[in-house]
């Protein structure tokens, strides 16, 4: 007695069936590509912990973009690295900061892009916490609700530029509603808020850490960020920001988080994204340079997995190499 499922599988060794039943696809047109852009001119500088991901000026920058359209990559997320940090990380909102000044420079040149903005403190302040840091009663914290007014300024501010969508990943609570708040108030009505929505306070993004010059100087982000334990949390912070106005939810990072990607897409049914954090790449980078994957498989099937767990969007540094896979 050979049975249905048995049958399918007996069969598969013909690989057009196979693709006849595969359920989940990977498409260049899932990835969105992170770059991270530093001041200067020329530069382009490989991040040691991430082989092959560079700090990129401007004009570095333009050159990279073209490369990614041509590659059918249909969005990118721009991480800013100002020369000068302070308290309260003003260049984030100035109409002159790197982020500003990129994203005006990649719409210029006509680029086919969907450029989107990561909207966060810990890249332009000294002390590198997500917002400004008040003393509170347990000690220095961040203040979530001064933050939410500057998050909003650098967000219109990004808006005003040229960005096509804005992701805040600070995890201040209301900061979907006040973004949405205002950039209704500058006409900006249709512009889509991807909300870093379930992010977890990680040991996975040391690497992006490096790459960003974001690690914060004192204490960590673990009362902002969710705990790792939490997953029937994480299913409410995803709701409330659905309810202020959130138009795609992100799950980071992904790989150990996918049962949290896959209840958010079952509950919810918005676009879902999912963040292959930089933990997640340099592990399988340092892996296969030893020679002990395979990396191109692994990739895809990693992110096979991403798909199947129900991420429609997946943010990942491999977007370039998963592009040119597909064509092979
Ligand atoms: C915060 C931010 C972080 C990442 C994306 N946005 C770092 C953090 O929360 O410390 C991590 C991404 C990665 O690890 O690839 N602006």
């Amino acid at each position: 007695m050979i049975f249905p499922e048995v049958r399918l599988r007996r069969l598969r060794q013909n690989s057009l069936l196979r693709e006849m039943v595969q359920e989940t696809h990977i498409s260049v047109k899932d990835l969105i590509y992170p770059l991270f852009v530093v001041e200067g001119d020329g530069i382009k500088k490989e991040v040691p912990s991430m082989p092959q991901v560079y700090n990129l000026s401007i004009d570095k920058l333009i050159e990279e973009c073209k490369e990614i359209e041509g590659l059918g990559i249909p969005a990118i997320i721009l991480f800013g690295i100002p020369e000068k940090k302070d308290e309260v990380g003003s260049s984030a909102y100035s109409p002159q900061g790197i982020i500003q000044r990129a994203v005006r420079r990649i719409k210029e040149e006509k680029i086919n892009l969907i450029v989107i903005t990561d909207v966060c403190f810990c890249e332009y302040t000294s002390h590198g916490h997500c917002g400004i840091v008040k003393k509170g009663k347990y000690g220095y914290d961040v203040d979530n609700d001064l933050t939410l007014e500057i998050l909003a300024k650098q967000a219109v501010s990004h808006v005003e530029a040229g960005a096509d969508i804005v992701a805040p990943s600070d995890m201040m609570d209301g900061r979907v509603s006040a973004i949405r708040k205002a950039l209704d108030e500058k006409g900006y009505k249709l512009i889509p808020i991807l909300a870093y929505s379930a992010k977890f306070a990680s040991s996975f993004y040391g690497p992006f850490r490096e790459a960003a010059q974001s690690a914060p100087s004192f204490g960590d982000r673990k009362s902002y960020q969710m705990d790792p334990a939490n997953g029937r949390e994480a299913l409410r912070e995803i709701e409330l920001d659905i309810k202020e106005g959130a138009d795609i939810v992100m799950v980071k990072p992904a790989l150990a988080y996918l049962d949290i990607v896959s209840k958010v897409k079952e509950r919810f049914g918005l676009p879902v994204a999912c963040y292959n954090v930089s933990g997640e790449y340099s592990m399988i980078k340092a892996a296969s340079s030893l020679g002990y994957i395979d990396e191109k498989k692994i990739v895809l099937e990693i992110l096979l997995s991403m798909k199947r767990a129900g991420a429609d969007l997946i943010l990942t540094y491999f977007a370039k190499d998963v592009a040119k896979y597909l064509k092979e």
